[in-house]
């Protein structure tokens, strides 16, 4: 049987995403072959394919962080899924694609009627999000956040956790994100303002308790100087240093692992030297997850019960096909996408993209 994945044959451009048709691979003893139902498209995806984020994998690759998907076959040693239930995974590589061979330890139970979706939008973007609030910034209910890029997919995820937390949230967008912030329960604070410290200070009274900054380089210093005294901010990207090179540009990429990851050390290390008790504090879902594997099971299982019990709802903003994925990366790299796109299968009936 012939089965469709979608591969990055060099670093760079859109242009650099294929179709290529091959024989569905057979699991290994220890495997489950998984018919894939939803993947997330996001922000590092895109990094990969230009060869900048630290989890490049050399090419050529299939992207894709995480997936939710049916077992469609199980390895000789497998004993503890059967065929026809549904699972989600964050294997980091390789979830374009219909199907996927993986270890039977990444495989986390989904309950069914879920929309897969809404549930693989709940891996990178809300694993990152509720350990980087109870694990990072160890929150307490009622004390005040700063979110920035709140209508992204980790951001409008930051906003709903922290309403379940109870927490006071504040959060960066444009206007148009306005709305979207205000209805996750945020008070919007429009990115684009010159005086964007002196207007969270003025806002907050004396600023938060913790800010979640996904941009790195010098903005770290500005969300610092948001910061009430004991406070910490948690970093957990470098998206500014990309936007600056042209993020989504069609130039030809270099694999480059540590790209960013020199100032990033930098700005910590400044955060816990300097004077005033105001923390920068590193936060990476991938490293979690290698070294503490159990910790990203319990989280993702609790956030699939929050799911089920509709205390949280992921913003699907797309849902394209595979064959789509292309468009669904341009349109990622624009801006101005509020939640998460998702490539869905056929059977889920995606939208086409008009792109
Ligand atoms: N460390 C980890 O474990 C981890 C895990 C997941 C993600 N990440 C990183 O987190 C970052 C965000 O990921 P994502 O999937 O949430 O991306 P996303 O969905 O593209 O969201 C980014 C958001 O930032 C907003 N934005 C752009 N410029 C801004 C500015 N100057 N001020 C405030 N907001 C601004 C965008 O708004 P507009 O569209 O309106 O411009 C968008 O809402 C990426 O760098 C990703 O690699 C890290």
């Amino acid at each position: 049987m012939k089965y469709q994945r979608i591969v990055v044959s060099q670093y760079g451009g859109p242009d650099v995403l294929h179709v290529v048709e091959e024989e569905v691979p057979e699991p290994r003893p220890d495997e489950v072959r998984v018919k894939i139902l939803a993947a997330g498209v996001g922000m590092p995806d895109i990094m990969a394919r230009e060869g900048i984020h630290p989890e490049t994998p050399r090419v050529p690759f299939t992207p894709g962080w995480d997936l939710v998907g049916v077992v469609e076959r199980l390895g000789d040693q497998v004993s503890d899924f059967n065929t026809g239930q549904v699972v989600a995974a964050m294997p980091i590589s390789s979830a374009y694609a219909e199907y996927q061979c993986l270890k039977k330890a990444e495989l986390i139970p989904v309950p069914l009627g879920l929309d897969p979706a809404e549930t693989v939008s709940l891996l990178l973007n809300y694993v990152t999000a509720y350990q980087m609030l109870t694990r990072s910034a160890k929150v307490k209910s009622g004390q005040r956040i700063l979110i920035h890029g709140a209508t992204g997919g980790v951001g409008t995820a930051l906003l709903q956790l922290g309403r379940v937390l109870g927490l006071t949230m504040y959060g960066t967008c444009s206007s148009k994100g306005a709305p979207t912030v205000t209805d996750l329960g945020g008070t919007p604070i429009d990115y684009g303002r010159k005086d964007l410290v002196q207007e969270v200070l003025r806002v907050t009274g004396d600023g938060v308790d913790t800010v979640f900054d996904p941009f790195g380089g010098a903005h770290m210093w500005q969300s610092r100087q948001l910061l009430r005294v004991g406070g910490k901010v948690v970093a957990y990207g470098t998206t500014t240093t990309l936007r600056a090179e042209g993020l989504g540009s069609k130039r030809s990429g270099k694999r480059n692992p540590l790209h960013g990851i020199p100032i990033f050390g930098l700005y910590i290390a400044g955060g816990l030297l300097l004077p005033g008790k105001r923390r920068i504090v590193p936060y990476s879902i991938q490293w979690l997850k290698r070294l503490r594997p159990a910790l990203f099971r319990e989280d993702a299982i609790t956030l699939i019960d929050l799911l089920r019990r509709l205390q949280i709802k992921p913003i699907v903003a797309h849902r394209f096909p595979l064959s789509q994925a292309r468009q669904a990366q341009e349109l990622l790299a624009k801006g101005g996408v509020i939640g998460k796109i998702v490539l869905v299968s056929n059977e889920l009936k995606p939208e086409k993209s008009t792109g």
